[in-house]
Protein backbone atom coordinates (compact mmCIF):
# COMPACT_ATOMS: atom_id res chain seq x y z
CA UNK A 1 0.00 0.00 0.00
CA UNK A 2 1.42 3.63 -0.93
CA UNK A 3 1.27 5.88 1.79
CA UNK A 4 3.52 8.22 0.06
CA UNK A 5 0.15 10.56 -1.08
CA UNK A 6 0.12 13.84 1.23
CA UNK A 7 -3.49 14.26 2.64
CA UNK A 8 -4.55 17.74 1.66
CA UNK A 9 -6.36 18.32 5.01
CA UNK A 10 -3.62 17.42 7.20
CA UNK A 11 -1.11 20.53 8.26
CA UNK A 12 2.71 19.74 7.27
CA UNK A 13 4.12 18.63 10.55
CA UNK A 14 7.15 21.29 10.11
CA UNK A 15 7.41 24.53 8.97
CA UNK A 16 10.41 26.16 7.59
CA UNK A 17 11.54 29.59 7.78
CA UNK A 18 13.64 29.49 5.26
CA UNK A 19 12.16 29.23 1.73
CA UNK A 20 14.83 27.30 0.53
CA UNK A 21 14.21 24.34 3.15
CA UNK A 22 10.23 24.92 2.67
CA UNK A 23 10.99 23.78 -1.06
CA UNK A 24 13.40 21.55 -0.68
CA UNK A 25 10.95 19.45 1.66
CA UNK A 26 7.96 19.93 -0.71
CA UNK A 27 9.56 18.63 -3.62
CA UNK A 28 10.97 15.44 -2.08
CA UNK A 29 8.28 15.08 0.12
CA UNK A 30 10.43 14.79 3.23
CA UNK A 31 7.80 15.45 5.61
CA UNK A 32 7.15 11.32 4.64
CA UNK A 33 11.16 10.44 4.75
CA UNK A 34 11.44 12.34 7.94
CA UNK A 35 8.32 10.62 9.67
CA UNK A 36 9.08 7.46 8.65
CA UNK A 37 12.74 7.80 9.70
CA UNK A 38 11.36 8.70 13.44
CA UNK A 39 9.36 5.00 13.74
CA UNK A 40 10.73 1.94 14.85
CA UNK A 41 11.90 -0.29 11.84
CA UNK A 42 9.09 -2.47 12.06
CA UNK A 43 6.20 0.14 11.69
CA UNK A 44 8.02 1.89 8.65
CA UNK A 45 6.93 1.14 4.90
CA UNK A 46 8.09 -1.39 2.86
CA UNK A 47 9.31 1.57 -0.18
CA UNK A 48 11.05 3.66 3.08
CA UNK A 49 14.89 2.30 2.44
CA UNK A 50 14.71 2.40 -1.31
CA UNK A 51 13.22 5.92 -1.18
CA UNK A 52 15.41 7.17 1.37
CA UNK A 53 18.89 5.75 -0.36
CA UNK A 54 17.36 7.37 -3.93
CA UNK A 55 17.27 10.96 -1.86
CA UNK A 56 20.95 10.13 -0.56
CA UNK A 57 22.19 10.04 -3.74
CA UNK A 58 20.94 12.76 -4.91
CA UNK A 59 21.99 14.84 -1.83
CA UNK A 60 25.42 12.85 -2.13
CA UNK A 61 25.50 14.36 -6.25
CA UNK A 62 24.36 18.09 -5.22
CA UNK A 63 27.35 17.98 -2.59
CA UNK A 64 30.03 16.57 -5.32
CA UNK A 65 28.41 19.41 -7.46
CA UNK A 66 29.04 21.81 -4.79
CA UNK A 67 32.45 20.83 -3.86
CA UNK A 68 33.92 20.54 -7.83
CA UNK A 69 32.75 24.09 -8.08
CA UNK A 70 36.22 25.81 -7.77
CA UNK A 71 34.00 29.67 -7.33
CA UNK A 72 32.56 28.49 -4.37
CA UNK A 73 34.78 29.39 -0.99
CA UNK A 74 34.83 28.01 1.93
CA UNK A 75 32.91 31.58 3.58
CA UNK A 76 30.06 30.59 1.28
CA UNK A 77 29.63 27.12 1.84
CA UNK A 78 29.59 27.94 6.03
CA UNK A 79 27.07 31.16 5.25
CA UNK A 80 24.89 29.09 3.40
CA UNK A 81 24.96 25.98 6.10
CA UNK A 82 23.88 29.02 8.72
CA UNK A 83 20.55 29.90 6.55
CA UNK A 84 19.97 25.78 5.13
CA UNK A 85 20.72 24.14 8.71
CA UNK A 86 19.71 27.15 11.09
CA UNK A 87 16.42 27.45 9.28
CA UNK A 88 17.20 31.13 8.58
CA UNK A 89 16.14 33.89 6.54
CA UNK A 90 17.09 36.80 4.68
CA UNK A 91 14.68 39.39 6.34
CA UNK A 92 14.83 38.05 10.08
CA UNK A 93 18.62 38.21 10.03
CA UNK A 94 18.49 41.71 8.93
CA UNK A 95 16.53 43.03 11.90
CA UNK A 96 17.29 40.63 14.77
CA UNK A 97 20.12 41.29 17.22
CA UNK A 98 21.97 38.30 16.98
CA UNK A 99 25.11 36.62 18.85
CA UNK A 100 27.32 33.91 17.11
CA UNK A 101 28.58 31.90 19.73
CA UNK A 102 31.80 29.69 18.35
CA UNK A 103 32.07 31.71 15.65
CA UNK A 104 34.71 30.94 14.18
CA UNK A 105 36.52 33.51 11.98
CA UNK A 106 33.59 35.68 11.87
CA UNK A 107 32.00 34.76 8.13
CA UNK A 108 28.56 34.68 9.17
CA UNK A 109 29.22 38.17 10.87
CA UNK A 110 30.89 39.26 8.09
CA UNK A 111 28.23 38.88 5.55
CA UNK A 112 25.68 39.90 7.64
CA UNK A 113 27.49 43.22 8.65
CA UNK A 114 26.24 45.59 5.62
CA UNK A 115 22.63 45.06 6.65
CA UNK A 116 22.99 44.83 9.97
CA UNK A 117 25.07 46.50 12.72
CA UNK A 118 23.52 44.29 15.43
CA UNK A 119 25.43 41.19 14.79
CA UNK A 120 27.91 39.92 17.68
CA UNK A 121 30.32 37.02 18.10
CA UNK A 122 32.47 34.39 20.51
CA UNK A 123 35.00 32.33 20.04
CA UNK A 124 37.65 30.98 22.25
CA UNK A 125 40.21 30.21 19.67
CA UNK A 126 40.20 33.23 17.37
CA UNK A 127 42.80 35.71 17.93
CA UNK A 128 41.10 39.13 17.10
CA UNK A 129 43.96 40.63 15.54
CA UNK A 130 43.93 37.98 12.89
CA UNK A 131 40.35 39.63 11.72
CA UNK A 132 39.48 42.27 9.29
CA UNK A 133 39.11 45.80 11.44
CA UNK A 134 35.55 45.69 10.75
CA UNK A 135 35.09 42.39 13.06
CA UNK A 136 37.18 43.82 15.70
CA UNK A 137 34.49 45.55 17.41
CA UNK A 138 31.92 42.89 17.04
CA UNK A 139 33.62 39.58 17.71
CA UNK A 140 35.00 38.56 21.29
CA UNK A 141 37.47 36.18 22.49
CA UNK A 142 36.09 33.90 25.38
CA UNK A 143 34.63 30.50 26.17
CA UNK A 144 30.90 30.17 26.06
CA UNK A 145 30.98 27.48 28.56
CA UNK A 146 32.01 29.80 31.07
CA UNK A 147 31.26 33.16 30.29
CA UNK A 148 29.30 35.57 27.81
CA UNK A 149 30.82 38.80 27.78
CA UNK A 150 28.36 40.97 26.56
CA UNK A 151 26.17 42.91 28.30
CA UNK A 152 22.93 43.12 25.98
CA UNK A 153 20.55 41.14 25.35
CA UNK A 154 19.71 38.86 21.92
CA UNK A 155 16.68 38.02 19.60
CA UNK A 156 18.78 35.14 17.90
CA UNK A 157 21.76 32.77 19.80
CA UNK A 158 23.44 30.78 17.26
CA UNK A 159 25.87 27.87 17.96
CA UNK A 160 26.74 26.53 14.99
CA UNK A 161 28.99 23.49 14.82
CA UNK A 162 30.29 25.00 17.72
CA UNK A 163 28.43 23.38 21.37
CA UNK A 164 28.49 20.25 19.06
CA UNK A 165 31.77 19.17 19.87
CA UNK A 166 31.12 19.64 24.09
CA UNK A 167 28.17 17.20 23.58
CA UNK A 168 30.12 14.51 21.69
CA UNK A 169 33.25 14.79 24.01
CA UNK A 170 30.43 13.61 26.40
CA UNK A 171 31.07 17.17 28.13
CA UNK A 172 27.17 16.86 29.33
CA UNK A 173 27.65 19.40 32.73
CA UNK A 174 29.72 21.74 30.32
CA UNK A 175 27.01 22.02 27.33
CA UNK A 176 24.43 22.74 29.74
CA UNK A 177 25.89 25.54 31.92
CA UNK A 178 27.01 26.83 28.23
CA UNK A 179 22.60 27.13 27.66
CA UNK A 180 22.22 28.58 30.92
CA UNK A 181 25.14 30.90 29.70
CA UNK A 182 23.14 31.58 26.61
CA UNK A 183 19.46 31.71 28.11
CA UNK A 184 20.81 34.57 30.44
CA UNK A 185 21.41 36.72 27.08
CA UNK A 186 18.12 35.84 25.42
CA UNK A 187 15.82 38.09 24.95
CA UNK A 188 12.11 37.24 26.03
CA UNK A 189 10.91 35.86 22.48
CA UNK A 190 14.45 35.27 21.58
CA UNK A 191 15.60 31.84 19.84
CA UNK A 192 18.63 29.93 20.51
CA UNK A 193 19.33 27.93 17.79
CA UNK A 194 21.47 24.86 17.40
CA UNK A 195 23.20 23.15 14.21
CA UNK A 196 23.55 20.55 13.56
CA UNK A 197 22.37 18.32 15.67
CA UNK A 198 22.89 14.72 14.21
CA UNK A 199 20.57 11.88 14.63
CA UNK A 200 21.59 8.37 13.18
CA UNK A 201 19.06 6.63 11.43
CA UNK A 202 18.89 2.88 12.51
CA UNK A 203 18.46 1.83 8.54
CA UNK A 204 22.17 3.00 8.48
CA UNK A 205 23.58 0.12 10.64
CA UNK A 206 24.61 -2.22 8.80
CA UNK A 207 22.79 -5.27 10.10
CA UNK A 208 19.65 -3.16 9.08
CA UNK A 209 20.61 -2.22 5.75
CA UNK A 210 18.81 -4.07 2.91
CA UNK A 211 19.09 -1.56 0.60
CA UNK A 212 21.91 -2.39 -2.40
CA UNK A 213 22.18 -0.91 -6.07
CA UNK A 214 25.57 -0.22 -7.39
CA UNK A 215 26.16 2.94 -5.81
CA UNK A 216 26.11 1.51 -2.66
CA UNK A 217 29.49 0.26 -1.71
CA UNK A 218 30.73 4.45 -2.45
CA UNK A 219 29.28 4.83 0.63
CA UNK A 220 30.21 3.81 4.48
CA UNK A 221 28.31 3.85 6.91
CA UNK A 222 27.69 6.83 9.90
CA UNK A 223 29.74 6.26 12.69
CA UNK A 224 26.40 5.34 14.42
CA UNK A 225 28.07 4.62 18.07
CA UNK A 226 29.28 8.25 18.12
CA UNK A 227 26.22 9.99 16.86
CA UNK A 228 24.02 7.40 18.87
CA UNK A 229 25.70 8.29 22.02
CA UNK A 230 25.72 12.53 21.55
CA UNK A 231 21.84 12.39 20.58
CA UNK A 232 20.54 10.56 23.32
CA UNK A 233 23.17 13.57 25.55
CA UNK A 234 20.78 15.75 23.74
CA UNK A 235 17.61 14.38 24.95
CA UNK A 236 19.31 14.05 28.52
CA UNK A 237 20.54 18.09 28.41
CA UNK A 238 16.99 19.04 27.11
CA UNK A 239 15.10 16.66 29.34
CA UNK A 240 16.98 17.99 32.55
CA UNK A 241 16.94 21.81 31.80
CA UNK A 242 13.21 21.40 30.93
CA UNK A 243 12.96 20.03 34.70
CA UNK A 244 14.68 23.16 36.11
CA UNK A 245 11.74 24.77 34.35
CA UNK A 246 14.02 27.12 32.50
CA UNK A 247 13.38 25.97 28.45
CA UNK A 248 10.83 25.11 25.67
CA UNK A 249 12.68 23.08 23.14
CA UNK A 250 11.55 21.57 19.96
CA UNK A 251 13.70 19.38 17.81
CA UNK A 252 12.76 19.33 14.28
CA UNK A 253 14.20 17.89 11.29
CA UNK A 254 16.35 19.62 8.40
CA UNK A 255 17.91 16.89 5.84
CA UNK A 256 19.74 14.38 5.52
CA UNK A 257 23.26 14.71 4.91
CA UNK A 258 26.26 12.59 3.52
CA UNK A 259 29.73 13.37 4.97
CA UNK A 260 31.74 14.87 1.47
CA UNK A 261 34.89 12.63 2.49
CA UNK A 262 33.89 9.83 4.02
CA UNK A 263 30.58 9.34 2.55
CA UNK A 264 28.73 9.03 5.73
CA UNK A 265 25.58 9.51 6.02
CA UNK A 266 23.18 11.02 8.87
CA UNK A 267 19.75 13.32 9.43
CA UNK A 268 20.66 16.86 10.07
CA UNK A 269 18.35 18.06 13.49
CA UNK A 270 18.07 21.89 14.40
CA UNK A 271 17.29 22.73 18.15
CA UNK A 272 15.83 26.16 19.19
CA UNK A 273 15.42 26.33 22.51
CA UNK A 274 12.77 29.46 23.98
CA UNK A 275 12.09 30.90 27.26
CA UNK A 276 9.44 28.86 28.81
CA UNK A 277 5.97 30.62 28.84
CA UNK A 278 5.84 32.56 31.93
CA UNK A 279 3.48 31.14 34.85
CA UNK A 280 0.69 32.97 35.70
CA UNK A 281 0.58 33.90 39.78
CA UNK A 282 -2.13 32.74 41.19
C1 LIG B 1 33.83 23.87 13.57
S1 LIG B 1 34.08 25.53 14.05
C2 LIG B 1 32.57 26.29 13.54
C3 LIG B 1 32.73 27.73 13.16
C4 LIG B 1 31.46 28.38 12.64
N1 LIG B 1 30.50 28.60 13.69
C5 LIG B 1 30.85 27.50 11.54
O1 LIG B 1 29.70 27.09 11.69
O2 LIG B 1 31.52 27.25 10.55
C6 LIG B 1 33.88 25.47 15.81
C7 LIG B 1 34.24 26.77 16.47
O3 LIG B 1 33.69 26.77 17.79
C8 LIG B 1 34.64 27.32 18.66
N2 LIG B 1 34.37 26.82 20.02
C9 LIG B 1 34.26 25.52 20.40
N3 LIG B 1 34.03 25.44 21.73
C10 LIG B 1 34.00 26.73 22.18
C11 LIG B 1 33.82 27.31 23.47
N4 LIG B 1 33.64 26.55 24.55
N5 LIG B 1 33.81 28.66 23.58
C12 LIG B 1 34.00 29.44 22.47
N6 LIG B 1 34.20 28.94 21.23
C13 LIG B 1 34.20 27.60 21.09
C14 LIG B 1 35.97 26.84 18.09
O4 LIG B 1 37.03 27.67 18.55
C15 LIG B 1 35.74 26.94 16.61
O5 LIG B 1 36.14 28.20 16.09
Amino acid sequence: MENFEKNIEQPPKWRYNNPENERRYRENNLEWLFTQTYLPPEKRDSSYESKLFLYLEKIAERKRQMFDDLDTTDAELIIQKYYTQGDLNKEEVKIKKILDLGCGPGFFIDDILSRNNEVYGLDDQINIRDLSEKLHSHIKQGDFTKEIPFNESFDLILFSSSIEHTVLDGKKEEAKEAIRLALKKLSPNGEIKIFPIRNYADVFEPDNLKYENENRQEYTLTDIKNIKQARSLWDEILQELKEEGIIDYEIKPIDFDVHTISYEYYLVELLTIKHPPKQLNK
